[in-house]
């Protein structure tokens, strides 16, 4: 049987609908998942989408992923342009990776154009909101080897 597609979500992602709408929109991520879960399945992609305010735990879903997961799709968020641990494992994974943001990180904050994902992506999709997770499923059902 083929392995699952992890989407993994950062810090404050869990707040998506209230959040700072101006930048982020009113989209919750109940709403991506759903956009994700239905665009996944038109594909014949299974899906396993959590969201975590941890860098542990994202590193520790990461590590799960080596064995489990055919691909990760990652919204690490803040952790984005700090951590040197998910980068590692994201490193260590072997995996395809699609990193996605929801804003244009690049037309933001100095602080925020640094990314320690981006050398460990295949794709970066910054900008479109929810649909950069949809076109992301997209590209992987395009280049997963299945
Ligand atoms: C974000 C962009 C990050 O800079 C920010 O810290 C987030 C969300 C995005 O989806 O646009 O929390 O990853």
């Amino acid at each position: 049987m083929s392995k699952p597609l992890y989407v993994l979500n950062g810090p404050n992602l869990n707040l998506l609908g209230t959040r700072n709408p101006e930048v982020y929109g009113t989209t919750t991520l109940a709403d991506i998942e759903a956009m994700v879960r239905e665009r996944a399945g038109a594909c014949g992609l299974e899906v396993v989408f959590r969201q975590t305010n941890g860098e542990g735990t994202l590193v520790d879903w990461i590590q799960e992923a080596r064995s489990e997961a055919c691909g990760i799709l990652l919204n690490a968020a803040a952790y984005t342009h700090t951590s040197v641990a998910i980068h590692d494992a994201l490193e260590a994974a072997e995996l395809p990776v699609a990193e996605v943001h929801l804003s244009n990180v690049h037309r933001r904050e100095s602080f925020r154009h640094r990314s320690f994902v981006s050398p460990q992506a295949d794709v970066v999709l910054a900008g479109a909101g929810a649909y950069g997770y949809v076109m992301a499923v997209d590209w992987f059902a395009q280049h997963l080897d299945r």
